[in-house]
Order: C-alpha cells, then structure tokens, then sequence
C-alpha cells in the first residue's frame, strides 16, 4: 500500500497487477473497438465516441497509455476509457479488462485497509486498558502524583480513560504481543517505534497517557505528558491509518453530548481536563496543531457557535487571529475569550485556561465567557489596546483603521451600531465616524467592481481547466505545476534531482499527481495516466490527460524545472504574506467576497 501525505489511500487493487492489466490491454486496440483510429506521428487520431463530431479531435497517445479529447475534453487512461464507454464503476471496468486479457483479479485493497483499521483499533484500545491499570500501581505512580499535583481529580481521569507509561523501553510492546499483537502492527498503530541498530522501543515512556478519542468512542490515537520538566513536555501519535489528527479534537468524544449551546476550543490536552472538570463540558482541544478546516467541519456538526479560548500570550494571539481568519470562511460564528493577566506572588503573569480556572475559580470563568466578545468586537478592542486617546494623531488613526474594519461588515445594522459605539467611546461625533465608514465602503465597493470587470476581462479565465467542476485557486501557480507535472512525466529521472514539494502546490489535483509520480518512480515504475487511475475523480482523469497529452520535448529540462519552481515558490510567498496580514483584513476579505457589495 502507498501512503500520501499523511493519509492512506485506498488503492483499490495492487501495483503489480494495475500495471500488468494496463500493459495487457493496449490502450490502441482497447480504443479501436469502439472508433476507428489513424496514426499520425506519435498519436493516433479518431472520432471522438463520447460526442458528435465530423473532424476527428480524439486523440490517444500509446506511449503515455493516455486518451484525450480536444472537442469534448474526456480523458484519461485505459480504465477510465472503458468506465465512461461502458458506464461501468472503477472495479466494474477492471474486472472487464481483466477478463478481456484472460487475468484473475487479486483480492481488493481496500478490504484489507478496512480490516488493518480495525485491528489497530483493538490494540488501541488494549493498550489504552493497559496503561490505565498501569495508573492505579507502583508503575504510575508518578503520573498519579502529576494528577494530583495538577488538581485533576481521578473521576476525571476515568472519564478521559488517562493511564501511565512506566520508565520502561519495552513493557508495552511486550504486553501487547503476549495479547496477540505483532510488531508491525505497533508500529503501524504508532505505539513502538524501529531502533536504528533493528530494534524495536516504546514511543510513550515514562508519561501520563491521554487516549484521543473520536466521536464513535474509538480510540484512534495518544497523547503524553512528561511528568518533569523535561522536553519536549508532550509527545503524539503520529498520524495512522486510523489517526488523522487535522480531523480530531481532544475531548470531542465526551463534548458532543453537552447541553452547552457552544462548544468552547483551547490550546492543549490539561486545559480540556480541568474546563471538563469545573462544569465545562463543551471544552475541546487541538493537540498543538493550529485549527484546520477539517477539525472546523467536525464542530459545525455539533454547534454553529465557537469560543476561542486560547493562552493570553503571543502564541496564544496569533492561534486567534488565524481561526479567526478560517472561521469567517465557514458558517460558524466566533467569540473569543480574552484570559486576563493575573497576579500570581505579587507579578501579573499570563495565563492559560488551566491556570486561571485553579486561581479564580469556574464562577469567574463562567463570567468571561458571559462577556466574550464576538470576533468583531475582539478585533476592535485589540485595535485599541495601546492607543491613547488623548493624544489626536493616535485618536484618528485609531478611527481609520476602526472605520475600515466597521466598512468591510455586510449588515448596516452592525456597521451602525459600531461606528456609534466606537465613535462614543473615542469621544467623536457619531457623524464623523459614520462618514469615515462611507469613505472607507466606497472605496471599497469600487475595487470590488473595478476587480469584477477585470476578472471578466482577464485573459486567465480562459486558462482555468475546460473540467467546469476544477477551478484552480491560483492559476499562475497551477500553470506551472501543470508545467512540473508534464516535465516529470516526460523525464521521470529528473524528479529525485528536484526539491519541490507536495505541499507547495497550489492545486489539490496536480497535488496529487505530483506525490503519485514521486512514490511511483521511487518504486521504479513510470510515472503517467495509469498510475493515477481510479485515484481520481472523472474531471481530474480528463485535466491530467490533457496536461500530459501536450508535448515536453524540450532542450533543458532541469532549466525549465527550475524556472516552474521559482514561479510556485513564489506564489507561495505572496500568498503566505497575504496570510500574514492581520485578521482584520482577512475579516474584511471574507465580507467582501461573501456579500460581493452589491449594496
Ligand atoms: P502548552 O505548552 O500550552 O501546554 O501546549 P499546556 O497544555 O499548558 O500543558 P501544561 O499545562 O504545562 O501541562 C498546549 C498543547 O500543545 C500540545 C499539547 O497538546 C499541549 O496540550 N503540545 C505542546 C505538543 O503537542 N507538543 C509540545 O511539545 C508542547
Ligand atoms: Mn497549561
């Protein structure tokens, strides 16, 4: 099985037999029974037989084992040929060509991936059962006196399923296989990890345990816990094929149930314990990853009402600046939760929730979160911090930067109410607010038509896949990684000699194509149409085919290589420095292009 970035795929049949299966059914006489091909050149031409046409635009390519149409823009490789002409599902169409070349097919992979899933499930759970016996004896005793140190009561401990590692290289793994399980499969389940003289170690020793828990009560990964000062204080799971950890949230298994109407997000594992432990059971937590898409999916099943409640410090700030960039893409609404510094042996230090629930108690916290601010409000009053308003020059441009932001909000009811409480609070007339409001809107509303007219215009709308369902985010960036894509394909060797990276495409399909062709070539195999099938959806079969379809004869592809890497690198960084840019203008963005102030 081939692993993607992090994630398994679901290969539906094995390398070795794709390969044959595509190798036996020559993509040229697969094709001809259905149109009548000529030759020309290093391409064979036809009428297209998925639409109605009288000069031939159908194309197929023997040496990329690729069909492309230019009328109709289908495409692919043999398998999905036989899938759109026949109509049949990816594993129908397989079978079909397995048949017609006299193969039998091997057993499904995805099956197997099903059944490995579940087996490091159970041993999830077996281990799980083993480190929390562990906490009750002489081995965890010191993660019990950390419990107690750190006020976590054991009612809470058992809710949360907390256990111990001991100080020990091996216990686990020797529990685990008594019980059945085999090495690879701790290793697979990211328990044990391979010594580099052969052997084999636990990855949690000597810590507190928490299990990661999803919403069907699987335990699909770990957390830990030095118990000293020691670093690094925490250390994870990796991600498996049953732990992905951009799609989980610590405590998410027990904070779905809460008769809370929110759900309120923090920084780290003890945080979640301790809001749990003081009443909060809608607490969650990211495990030192910052908020991602997938984990704001999760919570929209269960709330559309989030509270950011993350530590008061820099890190703290910047976690909330950025969900709050992602959240205004989404339909839940945000508040955010501003812990105050709290005096602590005559300093004022910052605190996380943790600390400030143990210092003031969970009636204090409950009067924070009555008086959170919504995202608006927050970044207003982070505008403000530090501003003196008696001095002018601060006061106005604390006003413009207030009337920008009050500008780029949809409703005329909140931009009203705002600029009269901003205005008020700055000591200025509501007019004069108001006006600046206007000023900043209009200005506004021009680039926004001035940006439709252009985008109408643009020459790069023609550029965008003819596949309506693919539209790329950045077309200068996708052009090139097309360019990557069709160079490597062509020169498979230069792909070890390049230092791009999956991570740095902007489209998700040439993505893909990209870590495909790098894992095949590592493999030996050559990379193309084929290794891509049944991987795809229709549209992202027939974008690639006609990528590869184009020609890359060219001088010097290293060259090439190079000036495609510059122009992604580069759009990365523009990108990257718009990221940066604080929340505010993101906010403004986001009620820009979701509104499209049409007035
Ligand atoms: P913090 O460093 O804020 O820890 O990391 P904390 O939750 O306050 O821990 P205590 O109170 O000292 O026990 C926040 C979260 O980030 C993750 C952990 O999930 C942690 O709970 N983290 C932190 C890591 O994954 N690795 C680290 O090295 C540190
Ligand atoms: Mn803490």
């Amino acid at each position: 099985m081939r692993r993607i970035q992090g994630r398994w795929a679901e290969v539906a049949f094995p390398e070795a037999f794709m390969d044959e299966l595509i190798a036996r059914n020559d993509i040229v006489s697969v094709v001809s029974g259905y149109t009548v091909l000529k030759r020309q050149g290093t391409r064979h031409f036809g009428l297209c037989p998925f639409h109605n046409e009288k000069t031939p635009s159908f194309t197929v390519t023997p040496e990329k084992d690729l069909f492309y149409c230019f009328g109709c823009g289908k495409g692919g490789g043999v398998v999905t040929f036989i899938m759109e002409i026949e109509g049949l599902s990816f594993s129908d169409a397989v079978y079909f060509l397995a048949r017609r070349s006299g193969m039998t097919v091997p057993d499904r992979e995805e099956d197997k991936t099903a059944r490995m899933r579940a087996r490091i499930l159970r041993l999830n759970l077996d281990a799980a059962k083993w480190y929390r016996a562990n906490l009750g004896g002489i081995q965890g005793r010191a993660a019990a006196d950390f419990l107690k140190k750190r006020r976590i009561t054991p009612k809470t401990a058992a809710r949360f399923g907390l256990g111990a590692a001991p100080d020990s290289w091996d216990s686990l793994i020797n529990a685990m296989t008594q019980a059945g399980y085999t090495k690879q499969e701790l290793i697979d389940a990211g328990l044990a990890v391979p010594g580099k003289s052969g052997g084999l170690y636990d990855r949690f020793r000597n810590k507190l345990i928490f299990p990661v828990i999803d919403v069907r009560g699987d335990i699909i990964g770990f957390g830990s816990r030095v118990l000293d000062d020691s670093k690094p204080k925490y250390v994870n799971s990796p991600d498996t094929i049953a732990y992905s950890k951009r799609r989980s949230l610590y405590g998410i298994h027990l904070a779905k149930n809460t008769k809370r109407s929110d759900l309120i997000l923090c920084e780290g594992n003890i945080d979640v314990l301790t809001m749990h432990q003081a009443g909060f059971d809608n607490a969650v937590a990211t495990m030192g990853t910052s908020l991602t898409q997938e984990q704001i999916k999760l919570i929209s099943r269960y709330t559309k009402e989030l509270v950011l409640c993350y530590d008061n410090d820099d890190a703290g700030m910047k976690a909330t600046n950025r969900a709050i960039e992602l959240l205004s893409g989404s339909e839940i609404s945000t508040r955010v939760i501003r812990l105050p510094q709290i005096e602590k042996d005559g300093i004022r230090v910052k605190v996380d929730v943790d600390d400030f629930i143990n210092l003031r108690g969970r009636d204090a916290f409950e009067r924070l979160l009555l008086g959170s601010e919504n995202n608006v409000e927050y970044l207003l009053s982070r505008l403000r911090e530090g501003i003196d308003f008696s001095d002018d020059s601060q006061k106005v441009a604390y006003l413009r930067k207030a009337g920008e932001l009050i500008a780029g909000l949809a409703s005329p009811v909140e931009r009203e109410v705002y600029s009269a409480r901003e205005a008020e609070a700055a000591g200025v007339p509501a007019e004069a607010m108001r006006l600046e409001v206007q000023r900043f809107r209009k200005a506004r509303l021009k680039t926004a038509k001035s940006k439709r007219e252009r985008e109408a215009l643009s020459p790069a709308r023609t550029v965008q896949p003819k596949e309506r369902a693919i539209r790329y985010g950045n077309v200068r960036s996708a052009i090139a990684e097309e360019g990557v894509i069709r160079l490597i394909a062509n020169y498979p060797e230069f792909i070890e000699r390049i230092s791009l990276e999956p991570g740095e495409f902007s489209s998700q399909v040439l993505e893909k194509a990209y870590e495909v062709f790098r894992a095949a070539v590592r493999e030996g195999r050559p990379p193309g149409i084929s290794c891509l099938e049944g991987q795809l959806t229709q549209q992202e079969t027939s974008l690639l085919a006609h990528v590869l379809s184009e020609p890359a004869e060219i001088e010097n592809v290293q060259k090439a290589l190079e000036d495609y890497i510059a122009v992604i690198r580069s759009e990365r960084e523009k990108e990257a420095a718009a990221h940066d840019e604080n929340a505010l203008t993101a906010i403004l963005r986001e009620y820009r292009s979701k509104k499209g102030y049409g007035g």
